[in-house]
């Protein structure tokens, strides 16, 4: 029988091998000026870097210019290329790796105006949009998917020139490539609509092109929804066509999570969001109390529990050999070593490293058995702060260093 691995052992994933099996979910850190990384940004992923990470995942990179969600969100183009270095080399001088996350929104567009409808796997009115005024969203045209298939293939060259060690290509959430693998969003009726594998064509094609571009040199990870958490929306059944499909376009690693921005943020998070702090850090911002009002509109009253996605993750591991990262409320290290017995290959956190990023050292070294992140969720709405995300318990971050390119 193969030994259990501890989450300290090293990992090798494709071409990419980490000090041990920790690593940082990309989390938006809202650290981003002129479209590109702040000092901010550097700080902390070095910070976490340091603090003992195998890995850390910058968060939502958008492949293009429309890509985009929020303004406060880096475009990866040829320009900001000194800025990912500066950021590369600071993780790399802490001995961690580092991955960026690639995303194209799609019709989630909430904080910009698009000119014309947004694009979507299928056409109709965008709720996502209706904030800034992108009421309707269209189909993309088989043009339209080679050319967003492109973007992404040419986001990653620009993370290997940069030198990150690997790219995470964002399935999950609602954003476009989960739009495709959603039924909540995918009405079409050609090769890329239907059933679960059909649905799950589009983001496999774009992670097969990825990998045969950079995966010599980058691991090619993706994230992908275990189930959308909501009635109608896809399951862990689908879930589990979709990893296949994953495996064989040649994905070095999948992270699990859940949930979609609009629909089931609840089950994303395990727990339901601060509204008060929401309202706090959103006042005079274009995203009204009104909207936020609307937003909690039939959600339901959610307790956290620890390993929140394991049910759904197990049914996974046991059907797909491709290695897995778990994610969705690993708080302890007990909950590390039970991702591991259950045959996981890496535990992945966004919370408690926001509250700690030193808490894998912590963990190593016996002075933390456990997170001191509460889930009280009210890190969420710091990603619309102008000093960038941070946990609520810590003092602030600091404002200037987000003013500054990481380059500047
Ligand atoms: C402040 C904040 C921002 C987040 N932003 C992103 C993001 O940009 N991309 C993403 O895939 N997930 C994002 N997430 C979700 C996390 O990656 C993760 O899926 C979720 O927090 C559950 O993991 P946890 O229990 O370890 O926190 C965010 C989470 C938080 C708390």
């Amino acid at each position: 029988m193969t030994p259990v691995a501890s989450p300290f052992d090293p990992l090798t994933l494709g071409p990419l091998r980490l000090r041990n099996r920790f690593i940082r979910a990309g989390a938006n850190e809202g650290m981003v000026v002129d479209g590109a990384p702040s000092r901010a940004l550097v700080k902390h992923h070095r910070d976490l870097a340091a603090g003992g990470v195998g890995m850390t995942t910058v968060a939502y990179g958008a492949v293009s210019q429309v890509g985009r969600t929020l303004p406060n969100q880096v475009w990866l183009r040829p320009e900001i290329l000194p800025d990912l270095r500066v950021l590369t080399d600071a993780v790399h001088a802490e001995g961690g790796a580092i991955a960026y996350q690639l995303t194209h929104g799609g019709s989630f567009v909430t904080s910009l105006k698009v000119r014309g409808p947004t694009m979507s796997a299928s056409s109709g009115l965008n709720k996502a949009g209706l904030m800034r005024g992108n009421f309707f969203q269209r189909a993309m045209t088989p043009e339209d998917m080679q050319r967003v298939a492109g973007e992404f293939v040419e986001a990653a060259k620009l993370c290997r020139q940069a030198g990150f060690d690997a790219v995470e290509l964002h399935m999950g959430h609602g954003y476009l490539l989960n739009q495709f693998i959603s039924p909540l969003s995918n009405r079409r009726r050609d090769a890329y609509g239907g059933n679960a594998e059909n649905r799950a064509r589009f983001p496999a094609e774009v992670l097969a092109r990825v990998k045969d571009a950079v995966g010599r040199d980058l691991a090619v990870v993706a994230k992908i929804n275990v189930a959308d958490g909501v009635k109608g929306g896809a399951t862990v059944d689908d879930a589990i066509v979709t990893a296949r499909l994953l495996l064989q376009a040649g994905a070095d690693m999948l992270v699990l999570s859940g949930g979609r921005n609009v629909e089931s943020g609840w089950f994303m998070f395990g727990s339901n969001h601060d509204m008060d702090e929401m309202r706090k850090v959103l006042a005079g911002s274009p995203i009204t109390g009104l909207m936020l009002k609307w937003s909690q509109h039939g959600v339901p009253k959610i307790t956290f529990r620890e390993m929140y996605f394991l049910e759904h993750s197990r049914r996974i591991r046991a059907a797909v050999d491709v290695p897995l990262g778990y994610l969705g409320g690993a708080r302890s290290l007990a909950n590390a070593e039970a991702a591991m017995c259950e045959g996981f290959d890496a535990v992945v956190m966004a919370r408690p490293l926001i509250h700690d990023p030193a808490l894998v050292n912590k963990f190593r070294d016996g002075r933390a058995v456990e997170s001191g992140c509460t889930n009280c969720n009210r890190c969420v709405p710091y990603i619309y702060h102008p000093a960038g995300t941070w946990c609520v318990m810590n003092p602030p971050n600091d404002p200037e260093i987000n003013k500054i390119r990481a380059a500047g």
